[in-house]
Order: C-alpha cells, then sequence, then structure tokens
C-alpha cells in the first residue's frame, strides 16, 4: 500500500481531491502546482506531511528539479500521479498555434518528462506506481476536442508501452481514463478556440458551447470518488492496466473500440492483400 505520493496540478480538481484525502488518512504528500498558495490551507493543517513544489509541468528543467528536490524531502516516493492537464476546445482550423503547441506541451511532453524524472528515483528504490491521467478522450474522438484527444490517445499509447518496459524494475503503471467530472476542468485552465464564422453551428463549434455552458453539476463523474479509486488503484497488490472512472467513460469507450473493432474486420482481407509475397503473417516479428 502506498504511503507517499508525488501528484502533479492539485490546485484543484482530481489532484487536490486525492492530496486532501491522502493527508486525511496519514499519507505524506509532494503535491506541485502552478500557484502553491492554493494549498495554504492545507499547508496550515499538516505542514509535517505535505511538502509543496511550485511546478509549471512545460517547463522540462523545473519537472527534474522539482521531482529531485520531492525525493530529497521524503526519501522515497511510493507512488506517482502525473494529472495535471486541461483541454483545449475548438476547431483545430481556429486554434491559435501557440494555443496548440501549449496543449501539446502540457499534456503529452509534460506528462512524460514528468514520468522521465521519476523513473531514476522509483528503480534507485526497487519499484514503485506511477498513474498517468489519461481521458475517456484517449479512445473516444470528439471534433471539438482534436487536441485534446490528441494528447489523451498519445498518453494512452505512451503509458501501456511504458508499463510493459518497468514492469522488470518491479514499477507498476495505471493509465487513468476518467469520463466527464464537476471538477474546474471547463474553467480554470481550460482554453478555447477563437471562434471563425465559417464553423458556426458546426460540431465542433456546439461542442465548444455546451462545454462552456456546463454548469458544475452537469458531468455524471463525482471528483472525490474518482479520486479515491485513484488511490485505490495505487493502493492495490497488481496495478490495474487502466482504471476507467464513469458511467459515460465505458459508454464511449466501449462505443469507440466496437467501431475500431469492427473497421478491423470489414479490412481484414484487404490488409493482408498488402503483404509482400511471402510474407509470414500475424503478428510482426519484433512485437
Ligand atoms: N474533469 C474531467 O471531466 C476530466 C475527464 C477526463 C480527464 N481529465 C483529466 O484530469 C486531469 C485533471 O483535471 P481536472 O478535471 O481535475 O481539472 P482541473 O480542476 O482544471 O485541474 C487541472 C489541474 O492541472 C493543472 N495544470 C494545467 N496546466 C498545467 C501546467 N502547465 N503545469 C502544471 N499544472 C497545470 C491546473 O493548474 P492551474 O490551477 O494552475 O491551472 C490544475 O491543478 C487532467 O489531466 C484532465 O485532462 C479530466
Amino acid at each position: 500500500m502506498a504511503s507517499t505520493w508525488l501528484i502533479t496540478g492539485t490546485s484543484s480538481g482530481f489532484g487536490r481531491h486525492m492530496t486532501e484525502q491522502l493527508l486525511a488518512r496519514g499519507d505524506r504528500v509532494a503535491a506541485t502546482l502552478r500557484r502553491p498558495s492554493r494549498l495554504d490551507d492545507l499547508r496550515a493543517q499538516h505542514a509535517d506531511r505535505l511538502w509543496v513544489g511550485r511546478l509549471d509541468v512545460t517547463d522540462t528543467a523545473a519537472v527534474r528539479a522539482t521531482v529531485d528536490a520531492a525525493w530529497a524531502a521524503f526519501g522515497r516516493i511510493d507512488a506517482v500521479v502525473s494529472n495535471a492537464g486541461y483541454g483545449l476546445f475548438g476547431a483545430v482550423e481556429e486554434m491559435t498555434d501557440e494555443q496548440i503547441e501549449r496543449q501539446l506541451d502540457t499534456n503529452v511532453l509534460g506528462s512524460i518528462q514528468m514520468v522521465r524524472a521519476a523513473l531514476p528515483h522509483l528503480r534507485a528504490q526497487g519499484g514503485g506506481r506511477i498513474l498517468q491521467v489519461a481521458s475517456l478522450g484517449g479512445h473516444h474522438a470528439f471534433p471539438g476536442l482534436a487536441l485534446y484527444n490528441a494528447t489523451k490517445f498519445a498518453m494512452v499509447g505512451f503509458t501501456e508501452a511504458l508499463r510493459a518496459e518497468v514492469a522488470p524494475f518491479g514499477i507498476g503503471v495505471t493509465v487513468v481514463e476518467p469520463g466527464s467530472a464537476r471538477t474546474a476542468f471547463a474553467e480554470g485552465s481550460a482554453a478555447y478556440a477563437p471562434a471563425m464564422e465559417a464553423y458556426a453551428g458546426t460540431p465542433a463549434d456546439a461542442l465548444r458551447e455546451q462545454v462552456r455552458a456546463l454548469d458544475g453539476t452537469t458531468s455524471p463523474g463525482d471528483p472525490a470518488r474518482m479520486a479515491a479509486a485513484m488511490i485505490a488503484a495505487a493502493d492495490a497488490p497488481e496495478a490495474p492496466v487502466r482504471l476507467i472512472l464513469g458511467s459515460d467513460a465505458t459508454v464511449m469507450i466501449e462505443r469507440a473500440l466496437r467501431e475500431r473493432l469492427a473497421h478491423v474486420e470489414e479490412q481484414r482481407e484487404s490488409a493482408a492483400a498488402t503483404d509482400a509475397d511471402g510474407a509470414r503473417g500475424g503478428e510482426p516479428s519484433w512485437a
């Protein structure tokens, strides 16, 4: 069972709920966030068990320095939760270059560098857990969320490959796939592409407006319950490959996977027709 934790994006939402719940049960938490004052209340109550680091995950040098400092503060960290991230809403053509780069820098590169910074410590201590927060949007694509989808699909693939790479070191890796939850996801650090007249009334525009109208009670997911489930997954004797949270996540992930499977069935013969003469069918030789 984990008792020391390193969590990114603890100012609100899942990160804040996890931090609160872990401190309440007596664990030690290295909490990172961009505005450390957001945890002043918890620091006042749990100064001996809460280490706070200012961190913007897009700053790779700061990610490494903060992870090293957290390990130096606690000696050992059982579970690393790479949670910081946000949504960019709008059609691909509407987004600014800066919005696109920031979305990829935060959700993909920030998450990858966080994990890379933690791996030497986890190996040196003989193992531990990594939870990477992805999304139902890592399986199901939505018009108006293409860049967010790109980041979360990326993190599902990254995390599944990483899991097999680091299993020999006793490091368990879980990808967390929440559905829509009652956090600050649609406000807070969310970004909205400037609307173009040409996209008025299109599916991407409609999704942006629906998300803007979310009032904190519309989404099915209870973030405190989801945070508790993430903690339980890190505590479990075997790291689950994935942790799906929310009834909408099961519905939408199942739909996406069934559609993909139907494509495989439809195209089995046409795909095989492109093999070289005499090629061995089935799994690639290097897999
Ligand atoms: N809520 C949902 O519906 C939902 C569903 C599936 C997946 N998720 C994922 O869950 C994770 C947490 O989101 P949430 O729902 O808890 O929303 P949230 O309340 O908005 O929390 C997001 C956290 O990420 C932080 N963050 C954003 N950019 C950052 C950066 N560059 N460096 C460091 N921290 C940064 C935010 O910090 P600031 O306060 O400084 O902005 C905040 O602490 C995200 O990865 C999100 O994609 C959310």
